[in-house]
């Protein structure tokens, strides 16, 4: 049976059109059968429509706690048989609830290298901002299994890029987008072609089953 995962994605998602199209060509071995969403006018959501994957907008501001957002989260996730969860520029916080039902089944990509430059506030703009204040030299991406702290989960894979040549944020954002663009699908593709240990924070990943 295919395995199904939910990408979790809150703006234009060019990162799920990636994934999406990993998993059509068969490098990924799994079907996006929803997008969630907490953002009405997300870009993405009509591109995910003309594609025919399930939209849930769920927007936390329309429950009376995290607890019931999380598990209006569950009950799609259970409706849909969804095995895994990416969260690819998905700005709000997983619900505790949630991170324990998919315990080491949920991934984000940050756009820098972690543990320097993230933390709650850190996303989007605000990171390359921070990294090109700081006058770093290389920037690059985290992937990491989701926990109940901002961006301090165990760390999947990094990649880096050298960002010398880059004069403004928005220059570092763009060098490291293509960068995220092919590293997502690489480590949702591991995730799934793996069970990774965890071993306090390391992630050691023993090869226990080819799905392609
Ligand atoms: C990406 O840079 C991602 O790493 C960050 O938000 C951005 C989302 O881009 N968390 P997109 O919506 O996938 O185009």
């Amino acid at each position: 049976m295919v395995t199904k995962i939910a990408v979790f994605a809150s703006g234009r998602g060019s990162n799920f059109r990636e994934i999406y199209k990993n998993t059509r060509s068969g490098f990924i071995p799994a079907e996006i059968s929803l997008l969630v969403s907490d953002n009405p006018r997300a870009g993405i959501i009509p591109f995910a429509e003309e594609h025919s994957i399930p939209v849930s907008i769920i927007q936390p501001k329309l429950f009376s706690s995290t607890q019931s957002f999380g598990t209006a989260i569950l009950d799609v996730l259970t409706a849909e048989q969804i095995e895994y969860i990416v969260l690819a520029g998905y700005l709000k916080k997983i619900p505790e609830n949630v991170v324990s039902a998919f315990n080491n089944r949920i991934i984000n990509i940050h756009p820098a290298l972690l543990p320097a430059f993230g933390g709650k506030g850190m996303y989007g703009k605000h990171v390359h901002q921070a990294v090109f204040e700081a006058g770093v030299k290389v920037s690059g991406i985290t992937i990491h299994l989701v926990n109940e702290e901002y961006d301090s989960g165990p760390i999947l894979l990094q990649r880096a890029t050298d960002i010398s040549h880059c004069e403004t944020p928005e220059e570092i954002a763009s060098t490291v987008l293509k960068l995220e663009h092919k590293a997502l699908p690489e480590a949702v593709k591991l995730l799934l072609e793996n069970d990774p240990e965890i071993d306090g924070n390391r992630v050691i990943i023993r090869k226990v089953h080819e799905t392609n």
